[in-house]
């Protein structure tokens, strides 16, 4: 345990995000947006206190560079010894998953039903806070089932403060429990984004990001808000990261995309990543463009060959490869000229 507790300031500049995504924003998609943006803030996805006290693989990439690491659990003995297990590893902040409404995180009693527990997410905070000097948050919802109402999502808000939260992530819609599944509860309850400025107002002195349906960085709420978190849109349209960097610097981005793709196609392939993993995070390039459609086939059909789904079965790294490479040559070719840099929406 620390001794001589200081807490670390959080940056005050306006912070771009990547949202946590279970199954997508693993190790190799960070690694990608990493290479489109140096100054995007990135996220794990959720990783259960529990799993991270049994050993499961927690190291962070030199290559990532900033992550902060989410964690899911309940319990503050457990979730301290996920935080002191996490401490020796490059994670610049913690994140306490207080949103997501899956079954699975409501049989731990995580998630989005801590937001009916203020009290066990203050003490989550505090015990969190004994084992690092690094800032601790939260990523939550304006509200869960019937505790849908400013009164609620103010108490809550302000016991996190009071226990040391040092950010909170809202995403801007309620959740409801029972009878809507996750990607429901993302589209389902109607995005409130003026209950998140009026939650600023509220707390003018915290740190609060607003996440929620967003499709481009440079959103009006920056301005009013300490940042502004994407998930889908980042997956759907990773070249959107190019435009962060600009935002921050007020300098270009990270040059061609095009050759970023290739030195992370060749990254991987060198760090022997499996393609069902490092594959997927491409698939949304160029989106809606000439030649994206086509794309996105062939690296499923690389994918299927892979695993000898209707293919045939051919393992060899080398030359999936290779097949990867002549899929993005044609894939560039496709855009006729047009680079995919001038796609960024
Ligand atoms: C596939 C998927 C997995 C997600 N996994 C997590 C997670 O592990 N932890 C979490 O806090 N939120 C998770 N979320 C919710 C996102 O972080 C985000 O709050 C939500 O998608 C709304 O933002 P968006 O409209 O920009 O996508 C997930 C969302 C998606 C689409």
């Amino acid at each position: 345990m620390p001794t001589d507790r200081q807490d670390l300031q959080v940056q005050t500049m306006v912070f771009y995000a990547v949202a946590p995504m279970m199954g997508y924003t693993h190790r190799w998609a960070r690694v990608f947006y990493r290479m489109l943006s140096g100054h995007v803030q990135l996220y794990t996805e959720m990783l259960v206190d529990q799993a991270v006290i049994h050993g499961c693989d927690i190291t962070v990439l030199p290559q990532e560079g900033p992550v902060i690491l989410q964690l899911g659990g309940s319990d503050p003995d457990t979730m301290a010894r996920a935080v002191a297990m996490a401490e020796p590893h490059a994670y610049v902040a913690y994140n306490i998953n207080a949103g997501c409404p899956s079954d699975r995180v409501k049989q731990g009693a995580f998630g989005a039903c801590l937001m009916k527990d203020p009290p066990r997410v203050a003490a989550l905070i505090r015990a969190m806070r004994q084992e690092t000097h690094r800032p601790v948050e939260v990523k939550t919802r304006l509200g869960v089932d019937d505790l849908d109402n400013d009164d609620h999502l103010y108490r809550f808000l302000e016991s996190c403060l009071h226990a040391g939260c040092a950010r909170i992530v809202l995403h801007a819609r309620k959740a409801w429990l029972s009878g809507l599944s996750p990607a429901e509860n993302r589209t389902i309850p109607p995005l409130q984004y003026e209950r998140v400025l009026a939650a600023k107002a509220r707390f003018p002195d915290a740190q609060i990001m607003i996440n929620g349906g967003l499709s481009t960085f440079n959103n009006p709420w920056h301005d009013a808000l300490d940042g502004v978190m994407l998930g889908r849109a980042v997956w759907d349209h990773p070249e959107i990261l190019l435009t962060v960097d600009p935002l921050v610097t007020e300098q270009e981005g990270r040059g061609d995309i095009a050759d970023i793709v290739q030195h992370y196609i060749a990254f991987c392939h060198e760090a022997g990543a499996r393609p069902s993993l490092f594959l997927p995070p491409l698939m949304g390039l160029g989106r809606g463009k000439a030649g994206a459609r086509a794309w996105r086939q062939s690296l499923t059909n690389i994918l299927a060959q892979r695993t000898g789904q209707g293919g045939s079965g051919k393992h060899d790294p080398l030359l999936i490869h290779r097949m990867i490479e002549e899929s993005f040559v044609r894939f560039t070719g496709d855009l006729n000229g047009a680079k995919l840099t001038q796609m960024v929406v």
